[in-house]
């Protein structure tokens, strides 16, 4: 695997890759990778004649109040697994390389979808997704990008973003990676102390709860989350942020689950902020749609 900090070597040598017709895949992130990455990486690997991955901690997409300066970093240990998991190229630039000027003026705006689910707890958190991306897309020019489902509206955003720019590239979701006790895989679990370690997994219990009460029927993205608020106060250690339905294709908020749906959550556990989601699909959806 070669390490690239700069966009000027990482250009090089993809363009000898692109010369000799080769794909590229792109798994992006912000370091402190797992399983879940890993998981993304191996798809590429699976998908592309080469596979490049950024690990970037894109200061646009935290809030001047976030974690930003606590975010785990752990570039060695990430290079070695990138490499097992079969990455060619890891990029890995400064903020000095992605933005000189410290930031940049331009953010792509992604509309009302930026505003609801966690847009509405993250003001312009999308927006510096989507702009760091849209950088990313260009310097890598790939073509197919990895994400994970466990940041659905992350990659609903994308999508839209894709579509709507005309950019030529396959966006590919992959599914949520689990720990044995349901727990989804996110770089932030490594702040979680043991005790928070404990209630965790309460978050992704609740909200299967509430997809199995869709299997059997219920509709009402009301009761869905009265599901998911009741099964969590038997948690103490949890205090969930919101609970919502949405449209498993646009991510427009639906009040009734009228077609395949997710169910996203974002929940304090002790002092980390967890986001998690599930499909939900009405019980009256003919069984081969159901199964997609
Ligand atoms: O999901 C992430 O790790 C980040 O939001 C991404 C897509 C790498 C953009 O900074």
């Amino acid at each position: 695997m070669k390490m690239h900090t700069t966009k000027q070597s990482l250009g090089a040598a993809l363009a000898g890759e692109r010369r000799q017709g080769r794909t590229i895949g792109f798994v992006p992130t912000m370091g402190a990778l797992h399983e879940g990455h890993v998981s993304l990486m191996r798809r590429a690997r699976g998908e592309n004649a080469v596979v490049v991955a950024s690990i970037f901690v894109n200061p646009l997409q935290f809030a001047p109040t976030d974690d930003l300066a606590r975010y785990p970093r752990s570039l060695e240990a990430d290079a070695a697994l990138a490499a097992e998991a079969g990455v060619d190229h890891l990029f890995a630039p400064e903020v000095a390389e992605m933005y000189p000027h410290g930031s940049i003026a331009t953010r792509v705006d992604v509309g009302p979808i930026g505003d609801i689910g966690e847009g509405a707890w993250r003001p312009g958190f999308f927006a510096g997704v989507a702009t760091v991306c849209c950088k990313l897309f260009h310097i890598v020019a790939p073509d197919r990008a990895y994400f994970g489902q466990k940041d659905a509206q992350q990659l609903a955003v994308i999508r839209q973003l894709v579509a709507d720019l005309d950019l030529p590239l396959e966006i590919v979701g992959c599914p949520t990676v689990r720990e044995p006790d349901g727990l989804a895989l996110s770089s932030r679990n490594t702040y979680l102390d043991p005790e928070a370690r404990r209630a965790a997994p309460a978050l992704a219990a609740a909200l299967m709860a509430a997809r199995d009460a869709a299997a059997s029927g219920e509709e009402s993205a009301e009761e869905l989350r009265w599901t998911v608020k009741t099964c969590l106060e038997a948690e103490p250690g949890i205090r969930l942020q919101y609970v919502d339905l949405f449209d498993a294709d646009s991510f427009s908020a639906r009040e009734r689950l009228d077609g395949r749906g997710i169910l996203a959550a974002a929940a304090y556990v002790g002092g980390t902020r967890l986001i998690d989601n599930v499909d939900v699909v009405p019980a009256a959806l003919p069984a081969e749609v159901r199964g997609r």
